[in-house]
């Protein structure tokens, strides 16, 4: 069911690279309460090919851009202002790589050129973003800025590797610029802490399923799944959370707040 809630607001995607990319989700929920966006992704992703059957699906045109390029930010925010006919209103940010656990290396063995590029692509590139956004002026007044974590920001989950040092620097950015940029433009900024969901980055991860399996019996209302995630993440461009702003919002069916569960027990006496 759609509310409206998006009604004339303009936006750039970031990360829609197949059907199960939470940034898909997100994008056909932003079309259906009535957002106009412009869709990007890395130009080598832009090879899969399957952002254009998105493009087709919401009306959006499709400019890439790597994340970590500001090169190729300056020209994404250009050409998204003039597409859309104006400012922007919101900007999602789902972004996430790590060479080092892309190629298995263990924790203790990093390869530190990879580490700092884990830290580029989906820590830094967050700041970069929005550094873009300001200098070109793009944001509309009360616009929302929202990027998408994961709780070993705050705990360790060993094969989550240098990812986790990426999310906590992602988080931090969400402050330090959400504070400026309330300051400048009454623009909020905010990280949204997804449950693990099943997607190209999330099945990177060593044992996926075992991680799936017991964030599900740890979260009282189970796993939230990535349309869930869309959902929330729409609520946060909306006009009805103009006060949320630097904050690390949990979107985990109760996870972070649960010691044990009863589900959890229950498998573990077995
Ligand atoms: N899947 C999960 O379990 C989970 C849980 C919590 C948070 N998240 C976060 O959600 C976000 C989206 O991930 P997803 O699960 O939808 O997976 P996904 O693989 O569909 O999305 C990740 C995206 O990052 C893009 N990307 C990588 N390098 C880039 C670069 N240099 N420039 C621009 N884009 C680049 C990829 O092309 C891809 O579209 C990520 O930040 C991820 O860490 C995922």
């Amino acid at each position: 069911m759609a509310y409206n809630l998006l009604k004339g607001k303009k936006g750039i995607i970031f990360g829609a690279l197949d059907e199960s990319s939470i940034a898909w989700k997100v994008a056909l929920k932003a079309k259906e309460e009535g957002a106009q966006f412009t869709l990007t992704n890395a130009p080598i992703a832009m090879r899969m090919g399957a952002i254009n059957k998105l493009a087709e699906a919401t009306g959006s045109t499709v400019i890439p851009a790597d994340a970590t390029s500001l090169e190729d930010l300056d020209n994404l925010f250009t050409k998204s202002m003039e597409t859309l006919g104006g400012k922007l209103d919101f900007v999602l940010h789902s972004i996430g790589m790590s060479p080092n656990v892309r190629k298995g290396k263990e924790y203790g063995d990093l390869n530190y050129e990879w580490y700092l590029k884990t830290l580029d692509i989906s820590g830094l590139s967050f700041h970069k973003v929005m550094q873009t956004a300001e200098k070109k002026d793009a944001m509309n007044e009360w616009g929302s800025i929202v990027a998408l974590t994961y709780i070993a920001a705050q705990r360790t989950f060993p094969d989550y590797s240098d990812m986790a040092e990426a999310k906590a620097v992602l988080e931090s950015i969400a402050r330090s610029y959400g504070y400026r940029f309330a300051k400048l433009k009454k623009v909020r900024v905010n990280t949204i802490s997804q449950s693990p969901t099943v997607t190209t980055a999330g099945k990177g991860i060593t044992g996926f399923d075992v991680f799936i399996d017991f964030a599900e019996r740890m979260s009282p209302l189970g796993n939230a799944t990535a349309e869930e995630c869309a959902d929330y993440v729409i609520t946060l461009f909306s006009d009805l959370t103009k006060k949320v702003t630097m904050q690390n919002l949990f979107h985990d069916g109760g996870f972070s707040s649960s010691g044990i569960t009863e589900q959890l027990i229950e498998r573990l006496s077995k």
